[in-house]
């Protein structure tokens, strides 16, 4: 059961929560790096707040988007009715095209563990020749048992929520930044460490440059992206 703030306070989030410096450095790679009328997925699009905001710097790309959430998908086409935006589960859909550029932020994490690894086995099949994947995601501190995993949750916690109210986040956003804690720790979102993921990674891309976002001081927990070629 999926635990998310309404589309308004969801697309609020982005300007106060830590996590804005990954989005907004993805949408320079992107509209970098794509070529003319390139064709882009964005993979748990949410609101399409990435996809909105790529289309305003590049016209010319051709957007689908895909969420679960009803309420975001609405959304979403009702600030962009030219985009394909497409509500269903990204484990199950199908596409029989591939893509320039597949886009996954904040996203990988809110599917289960068990089914992280063939999702991003997915992703890189849906990238087309000389194209490129970036998944983008909050990391937890390596740990060994469960209950170091609960502590990595709420120590990544704890330090998101002191960054979005020192960003001055209005008290909503600071209310569902808190809850992420409660997401985490309890399973209802399944962020992991790098020392799990990365693999993961290396396994099916030929490829691949990490970036971290957040924190800027030395830590293994933090928001990373990854850019990735087959
Ligand atoms: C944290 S949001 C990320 C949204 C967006 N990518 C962004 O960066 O703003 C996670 C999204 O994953 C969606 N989601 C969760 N499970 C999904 C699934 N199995 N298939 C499609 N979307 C899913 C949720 O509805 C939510 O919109």
């Amino acid at each position: 059961m999926q635990n998310l703030p309404t589309a308004d306070t969801y697309q609020k989030e982005v300007k106060y929560m830590p996590w804005g410096i990954l989005v907004s450095e993805i949408i320079d790679y992107v509209t970098k790096n794509v070529p003319e009328n390139a064709s882009v997925v964005d993979l748990l699009c949410g609101t399409g707040n990435l996809i909105t905001e790529i289309q305003k710097l590049r016209p010319d790309i051709k957007f689908v988007g895909v969420d679960l959430e009803g309420e975001y998908i609405e959304y979403a086409r009702h600030e962009n009715p030219k985009v394909e935006f497409i509500t269903a589960d990204v484990l199950a859909w199908e596409s029989e095209v591939k893509f320039d550029a597949v886009l996954c932020t904040g996203g990988l994490h809110h599917l289960p563990y068990d089914r992280q690894k063939e999702f991003i086995k997915k992703i890189s099949n849906l990238v087309g020749k000389d194209g490129f994947a970036i998944v983008g995601d909050p990391y937890i501190d390596s740990y060994t048992n469960e209950t170091e995993r609960k502590v990595s949750a709420a120590r990544l916690g704890f330090e998101y929520l002191i960054a979005t109210i020192k960003n001055g986040a209005p008290d909503d956003v600071i209310k569902a930044t808190s809850s992420l804690t409660d997401n985490d720790v309890f399973l209802v979102e399944f962020k992991d460490s790098l020392k799990n993921i990365e693999p993961y990674f290396k396994d099916v891309f030929s490829y691949v440059e990490k970036h971290k976002t957040w924190p800027t001081v030395e830590s293994e927990y933090g928001d990373y992206y990854f850019i990735l070629r087959v």
